[in-house]
């Protein structure tokens, strides 16, 4: 990019063929599913953002706070001025508080890691107003953290930002195997700045995924328009609707699209054709909440310390810094 010190990698494959493979796959398990990482094309993102400003979604407002109140802490507990790397950072505003505050000290280096074109795009634009020195990486969490880690300065230890609750998006196998993976790529000293959503009443956890206003529904909706745009699928949006679950004894929110009737599919990119019965559902995405406890274990499991957490118990939202120990394996 002429006129800026940003740098930009791409994953290797086509994304097109990747997402029609694992529709193909997906949508023919019981039940049927559809990978969350599909819900974000750029309509999917906008949606998404537009669900951060919901009053009922508390989540990501509760973040920025926490950040706003506690970056010198976060910094200063991550080595002093870390390069930052953020796996799927959004519109990039969180992570601001953090790069603002370290600017006194230098250029902060930041890897940006999504797949998602637009929200990458968003975030650098934001991130790029604080001075920080912005690389993107298109790509899987794995595919860009290991990108990003290719590219250290020995000089300075490495904070992975996974903001959002969005470990909460992973079934507990794949999250717990994502954070080894994060730990398995750090060095001692090195840290994780982990965001999640706590467990909350079910009656508060209703409304955050099923809002009065419809935007979560379209967010859910929106990956069906997507496949019949992108993989020439015949979905009728009409027939489908948007539902949320609380699921307590697996402590996750579930987010369904639910046929109103009988009716056939076809999606002839991934070389599918089949019925959705009356009430049959495509699973799109989980979101686990977790205990105070239970985040612990999470980073401990991995090989991580956990730091003491900062909170904000009326919103029901932790932070928390796990450090990669020179003592520990
Ligand atoms: C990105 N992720 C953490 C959000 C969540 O809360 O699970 C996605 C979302 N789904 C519905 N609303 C928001």
């Amino acid at each position: 990019m002429p006129g800026t010190h940003n740098t930009t990698t791409t994953a290797t494959g086509d994304p097109l063929a990747r997402f029609a493979e694992d529709v193909a796959q997906s949508l023919q398990q019981t039940p049927r599913r559809i990978a969350p990482m599909y819900l974000y094309d750029a309509l999917g993102s906008a949606l998404f953002e537009a669900i951060c400003q919901l009053p009922w979604y508390r989540i990501t407002r509760a973040e920025h706070a926490l950040l706003a109140r506690h970056a010198a802490g976060i910094l200063a507990a991550a080595g002093g001025v870390p390069q930052i790397v953020e796996l799927g950072p959004g519109s990039g505003e969180k992570l601001a508080h953090l790069t603002t505050a370290a600017r006194e000290g230098a250029v902060i280096d930041v890897h940006l890691v999504d797949i998602s074109d637009a929200a990458l795009d968003l975030a650098r634009r934001t991130l790029q107003r604080t001075g920080a020195r912005i690389t993107l990486h298109h790509g899987t969490y794995e595919e860009g953290l290991r990108q990003a880690l290719a590219a250290r300065r020995a000089s300075a230890p490495v904070l992975v930002a996974f903001l959002g609750s969005n470990i909460g998006n992973f079934d507990p196998p794949e999250a717990a195997s994502l954070l080894a993976a994060i730990r398995a790529a750090l060095a001692p000293g090195d840290s994780l700045l982990l965001g999640v959503d706590l467990v909350k009443p079910e009656r508060t956890l209703q409304l955050a995924y099923d809002d009065p206003i419809g935007v979560t529904a379209s967010f859910n909706l929106n990956v069906l328009r997507r496949m019949n745009e992108e993989l020439g699928a015949d979905f009728d949006l009409a027939r489908y609707r948007h539902r949320a679950v609380w699921n307590a004894q697996e402590s996750r929110v579930e987010m369904h699209l639910v046929s109103t009737r009988r009716q056939d599919v076809e999606i002839p990119a991934a070389g599918l054709r089949f019925t959705m019965e009356e009430g049959e559902s495509i699973w799109t995405e989980s979101s686990y909440k977790f205990t105070p406890e239970r985040v612990d274990a999470l980073g401990r499991t991995a090989g991580f310390t956990p730091g003491r957490p900062w909170v904000d118990a009326e919103a029901g939202f932790a932070l928390t810094l796990f450090t990669v120990d020179a003592t520990r394996p």
